[in-house]
């Protein structure tokens, strides 16, 4: 089948989107939409064949896709979801899934009901240096997994970054809601567990908006495995690492950049399979879970779980305590 697919917001992120829609023979991309004209026209010229619309309810109606994707600022990301769910389109839906676990529930529901299949686009899944410590761990290579330690360093607050990432009642939160969305899930997919419970501090010392700009915090896994996520948004030096230490060594992992592996003093270099982009790659998966039926690399309830840890992160930094995860 060929699935003639739309995208619902003309962002940063839809081009990669419509790359990946245009590398593969299976999928047509037909339609973009954006409240900003000039940016829908912008990319459905970039595109052959692809109509703009200001309006994407009227897209969905006129266009009647197999398949939309959503690429919108958090807090329209249920009521898109919703709006597809109604359409009767599949869904590959940008992550953090949605604004909190209730809205998650929400998704879930009219899925379910309208009987459609949908993907929140975890790409660290689909990463192949992720791809290979996942690969590591589960053939115990190193021994058993323990720990996880999850560090990034980015200026957030740079003028680029639209203004809704900064206003909490549209992105959700700021670094941990949008960054952390990552981070937890690695820590989720790598350790292979859920969290159960989380501790964490953030600070609030940013130039913009009314969200937070850095955060340390601890998760406890189902399995006993402890996870450290630790996140700057303020200047300094860019990193990206997350190290996992396992019982007879450890990995370094810099996400889109290398793997490294230790038994004792010093990392050596992993070798890499080279794959297809992770865009393109979320596709094939969701395309495969429409045709089959098969288990996407990151399933809806992982997704909603990782929106859950991240509402339990902001509970424990306003509380002052360990903050139990809500789970389904
Ligand atoms: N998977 C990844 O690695 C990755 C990377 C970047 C962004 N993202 C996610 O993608 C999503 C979009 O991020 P972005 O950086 O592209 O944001 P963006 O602000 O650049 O793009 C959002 C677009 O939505 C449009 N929009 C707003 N309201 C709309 C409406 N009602 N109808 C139609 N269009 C509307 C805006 O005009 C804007 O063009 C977010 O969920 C973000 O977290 C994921």
């Amino acid at each position: 089948m060929n699935y003639r697919v739309a995208v619902i917001g003309a962002g940063a992120i839809a081009q990669s989107h419509l790359n990946a829609l245009q590398q593969l023979e299976s999928t047509t991309p037909v339609a973009i939409a954006d409240i900003q004209e000039d940016r829908a026209r912008t990319l459905a010229q970039a595109y052959s064949g692809v109509q703009a619309y200001t309006d994407y309810r009227r897209m969905l109606q006129v266009e009647r896709p197999d398949l939309a994707i959503v690429t919108l600022p958090h807090f329209l990301h249920k009521e898109a979801a919703l709006a597809c769910a109604e359409a009767g389109c599949h869904l590959l839906l940008e992550k953090p899934m949605a604004l909190n676990a209730e809205e998650c529930d929400e998704i879930m529901q009219a899925v379910r009901r309208a009987g459609i299949r949908i993907l929140v686009g975890h790409t660290q899944r689909y990463i192949p240096h992720n791809l290979e410590a996942k690969r590591w761990i589960k053939e115990g290579t190193l021994g058993q997994l323990l720990m996880i330690n999850d560090a990034r360093h980015i200026d957030y607050f740079h003028d680029s970054r639209p203004a809704w990432f900064f206003e909490k009642r549209l992105s959700g939160g700021g670094i941990l809601a949008n960054l952390g969305s990552h981070s937890v899930d690695k820590a989720v997919w790598l350790s292979g567990s859920r969290v159960l419970r989380v501790k964490a501090l953030v600070s609030h010392a940013g130039s913009k908006g009314d969200v937070e700009g850095g955060g340390a915090v601890f998760l406890h896994h189902e399995n006993g495995i402890a996870t450290t996520i630790v996140q700057s948004g303020y200047k300094g030096a860019a990193r990206n690492e997350t190290e996992l230490l396992f019982s007879g060594g450890k990995l370094c992992l810099k996400t889109g950049v290398s793997l490294q592996a230790s038994l004792g003093k010093d990392y050596e270099p992993v070798e890499t399979p080279q794959a297809e982009s992770p865009f393109v790659l979320q596709l094939l998966d969701l395309i495969r879970h429409i045709e089959t039926g098969s288990e996407t690399a990151c399933t809806l309830e992982d997704s909603r779980h990782i929106v859950a840890v991240i509402d339990a992160i902001y509970r424990s930094h306003a509380s002052g305590r360990e903050e139990g995860v809500q789970l389904t």
